[in-house]
């Protein structure tokens, strides 16, 4: 596969072409931005992490009948994907109070929810990705009324599968984002990566964060966090 031309660079990723339109090529990097790209750093080995990671896990996810962007691993950091148009929405699916809804809602972190909650931020960096609810979304023509109901109904499916997962690794699932896309004819399919860097992960026995929150909270550890809760995935897979 030809790695072409650099198509966009992202806060932690490179999207490159390829020799084939309907497939692109992503680069993991070990670059980490919190609070809209305000604050910046490095997580050493992230790339290669979230690279293996989100691939298993979107794998994992096609089993269940979830259809993803993911085509093949090239190596630790490149991995070929169908070519999407981004839906810009940001999905964000909870299980557990944690980070923004906390704030928002004065609750505090780790009060578990009787049943899953999503929300929607409009993904636009310079409007700082504002929540938005569906008729939001409508009103901008960001998506329609038939992808919303794929992408609720496609983003519920998939955290029951991830919950699972992760509980059989000795890993809570709290919250994640997705990001969605549509391809050439229109089908919409899981896009983007499922990491530490989109995902709240806490150690199922002590409570302890293993997600990208040690890096946005100056926790420390951040980069044995990723290879820990790698290591557990990979004891599972
Ligand atoms: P939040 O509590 O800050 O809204 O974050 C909810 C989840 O979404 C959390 O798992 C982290 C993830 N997330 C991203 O992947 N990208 C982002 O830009 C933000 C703000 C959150």
């Amino acid at each position: 596969m030809l790695k072409g031309e650099q198509l966009y660079e992202g806060k932690a990723k490179k999207v490159f072409k390829t020799d084939d339109p309907e497939l692109l090529i992503v680069s993991y990097k070990d670059d980490a931005t919190a609070f809209n790209g305000l604050k910046k750093g490095t997580i050493a080995g992230k790339g290669v992490i979230n690279n293996r990671m989100s691939n298993l896990l979107m794998q994992m996810l096609e089993k269940k009948g979830v259809p993803t962007h993911f085509v093949q691993e090239l190596d630790d950091r490149d991995t070929v994907v169908k070519r999407v148009t981004i839906v810009p929405l940001e999905v964000i699916v909870r299980n557990i109070a944690a980070g923004s809804f906390s704030k928002r809602y004065g609750v505090e972190e780790g009060v578990v929810f009787d049943t899953p909650t999503i929300e929607f931020s409009y993904k636009n960096d310079a409007l700082g990705d504002p929540l938005l609810n569906t008729y939001h979304a409508l009103a901008l023509k960001l998506a329609t009324p038939a992808e919303i109901d794929t992408i609720k109904a496609l983003s519920f499916k998939i955290n029951e599968a991830l919950k699972a997962f992760w509980a059989e690794c000795g890993v809570t699932l709290v919250d994640f984002k997705l990001e969605f896309g549509r391809l050439f004819d229109g089908t919409v399919v899981l896009a983007d990566e499922i990491s530490p860097d989109t995902c709240r992960l806490w150690d199922s026995a002590t409570g302890e964060k293993l997600d990208k929150d040690r890096f946005r909270r100056d926790l420390g550890g951040v980069e044995d966090a990723y290879e820990q809760v790698m290591s557990r995935l990979l004891s599972h897979i």
